[in-house]
């Protein structure tokens, strides 16, 4: 391995909520660098990334049973990335709906680690974690979905922990304030967008490529070294 090596080429990635924006920002970079893209979600991906070879498998990510039998179908797997994700604003304070977010983004974390660790044990292989803002900051609309994502960070940390042995390195990825349809009604939501602006450094909500270059950083052996950690990408947000 050339530890100075960016390239992706020929891996094997899976991506839950793949055909989000995020997901199919990330399904769309490795396909460009030669990687053979698994994308899981509750919905059909983009015709442009079928058309580009990417390979697709419904999967909600609340059912272990349903990680379980995706996870027979796949052989062979060099990186894992979990991108599935929802929130319910104001809803979250209802101990159903914050169960079923904090399903979605912790337990869906878990389930697919666990059901993946296998196939990242015989490659040496990598887990991308999907952190948020909301893993250093709290967030009165969305409870569950921060309790969550803070959760993230720490599971990040201790699956690189423990997987260490079994040569996989589990990192995450804490992105900023991205224009896709998960944040949707935070962008529409007058308030909450200048509140954001005033304090957002670089003043805009990026497009979900902008993460796409750490996800292919963090799945190289260029970041061999680097693992349990969560990088912001975020436009200088957590420094402000
Ligand atoms: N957009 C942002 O500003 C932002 C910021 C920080 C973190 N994130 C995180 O990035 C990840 C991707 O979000 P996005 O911005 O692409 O949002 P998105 O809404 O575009 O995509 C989320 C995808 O997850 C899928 N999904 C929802 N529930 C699922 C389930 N039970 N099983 C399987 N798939 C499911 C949806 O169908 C959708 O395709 C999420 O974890 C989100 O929390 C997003």
């Amino acid at each position: 391995m050339d530890p100075i090596s960016f390239s992706v080429q020929g891996k094997h990635v899976l991506i839950s909520g793949g055909a989000g924006g995020i997901g199919s920002a990330f399904a769309k970079a490795f396909l460009q660098h030669g990687a053979h893209v698994t994308i899981t979600d509750l919905k059909a991906p983009a015709d442009e990334l079928l058309q580009a070879g990417a390979r697709f498998e419904f999967l909600d990510v609340t059912s272990d049973d349903a990680v379980l039998a995706v996870s027979k179908k796949i052989d062979t797997l060099d990186v894992l990335i979990h991108c599935a994700g929802k929130l319910k604003r104001w809803e979250e304070h209802q101990p159903e709906v914050f169960r079923n977010i904090v399903d979605i983004h912790l337990f869906g974390n878990v389930r697919l680690a666990s059901a993946f660790r296998p196939h990242l044990k015989r490659t040496r292989g990598c887990m991308i974690n999907i952190g948020s803002m909301y893993s250093y900051f709290g967030a009165p609309q969305v409870p569950a979905y921060a309790a969550a994502k803070t959760a993230v960070v720490g599971l990040t940390r201790s699956l690189a922990l423990a997987y260490i042995d079994d040569g996989i390195r589990v990192n995450a990825i804490a992105p900023g304030w991205i224009a896709t349809e998960i944040s949707r009604g935070g962008r529409e939501n007058p308030e909450f967008n200048d509140k954001l602006m005033g304090r957002l450094p670089n003043k805009r909500w990026a497009d979900p490529e902008e993460l796409a270059g750490t996800a292919l950083f963090l799945a190289s052996p260029a970041s061999s070294l680097i693992n349990g950690v969560t990088i912001p990408v975020d436009g200088g947000y957590t420094s402000a």
